[in-house]
């Protein structure tokens, strides 16, 4: 007996908030909106990037092209990142100083910005840190960034009803509804850039398959590709209550006779052992051409979350 899940595509995004306070606000509506992905909003996982190890920017910090480990580090978790939610507060009209640091440190060459939808949220006094945003919207046409224009999000954190707690939590259930439209957007416009058409690679479903006999799971990824396939890795990560359990790496061509040739494709990724019922699969393809340099064609990072036994019968 089986059962079978179709599995929306997981797009990953970095969090930033330009505010460096413990009760920070803008921080606050970054803590609410990972809250609404694990409530409401599936297929998307934010991760909250601290920008305050980064040392201010000065050039005299880079040797021969590479840059501090605590920049390293901040640069790989932007250069992962299939997109960005900003909370931006307002700074005399404009971004504060410590999201402009990591806005420029992640710009230095490469520019890891580049080519990356966005979207951005503030929050404060006056007009809702919203000045803030129209000059980050202005910083991004620089760094290549592409922002979400709708919906837009603001909010007075001043005035009733109460908005934050003491911890600058976010606690009015009328802001949160309009956050998780911000995340919905940013959602659909990620997947609408990474699905344009003009990716070599285009996945058209993938099925997971629990089998009951021996609690392994069967993953079947079916797409079509306009280029050769040479080569790839898959990277399974499996979490249990946010513990991780293991990670494996398969070679794609061991799975598929390579080279795959341009056309419809069907990945079989066969006896993957979940261990236990409630865990969370997270599945990363790397794909690349027939070219000497192994050019990289595509990324897909799908995640499978069992919330309780198998739902298998018979
Ligand atoms: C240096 C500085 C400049 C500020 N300038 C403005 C401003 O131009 N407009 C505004 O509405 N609020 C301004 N504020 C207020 C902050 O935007 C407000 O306190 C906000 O809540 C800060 O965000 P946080 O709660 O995430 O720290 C300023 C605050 C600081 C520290």
């Amino acid at each position: 007996m089986e059962a079978v899940t179709a599995i929306k595509p997981l797009i990953r995004v970095a969090a930033l908030s330009g505010s460096l306070r413990k009760t920070s606000f803008n921080t606050g509506l970054l803590r609410a909106a990972i809250d609404l992905t694990k409530e409401s909003v599936p297929g998307i996982q934010i991760e909250y990037i601290d920008i305050s190890p980064l040392p201010l920017i000065n050039t005299d910090l880079e040797v021969n092209g590479t840059y501090p480990p605590v920049v390293e580090a901040f640069r790989q978790k932007i250069l992962e990142a299939d997109s960005i939610l900003f909370a931006s507060p307002e700074y005399n009209f404009s971004v504060s100083a410590p999201l402009k640091n990591a806005l420029d440190w992640a710009s230095r060459p490469p520019n890891v910005w580049a080519d990356k939808p966005a979207a951005v949220i503030s929050t404060g006094g006056g007009f809702g840190g919203g000045r803030s945003q129209y000059h980050l919207r202005q910083i991004g046409v620089f760094l290549d960034l592409h922002f979400i224009n709708k919906p837009e999000f603001t909010l007075n954190a001043f005035q009733p009803p109460q908005k934050f707690d003491a911890e600058g939590n976010l606690v009015d259930e009328a802001a949160k509804e309009r956050l998780k439209q911000v995340l919905l957007s940013l959602q659909a416009f990620t997947l609408r850039l990474q699905g344009d058409g003009s990716s070599p690679v285009q996945v058209t479903s993938v099925e997971e398959i629990v089998l009951k006999d021996n609690n392994k799971a069967n993953f079947t990824i079916s797409g079509s590709t306009s280029k050769s396939i040479n080569g790839g890795v898959i990277h399974v990560d499996v979490e249990i209550d946010m513990t991780h359990l293991f990670n494996e790496k398969y070679d794609l061509c061991a799975l598929m006779a390579c080279p795959v040739a341009p056309g419809a494709f069907v990945l079989p990724l066969d006896n993957i052992v979940p261990f236990y019922p409630m865990v969370k699969i997270r599945v990363r393809i790397d794909i690349f051409d027939d070219s000497k340099d192994s050019n990289h064609i595509m990324c897909l990072t799908f995640e499978i979350k069992r919330e309780s036994s198998f739902a298998v019968s018979g």
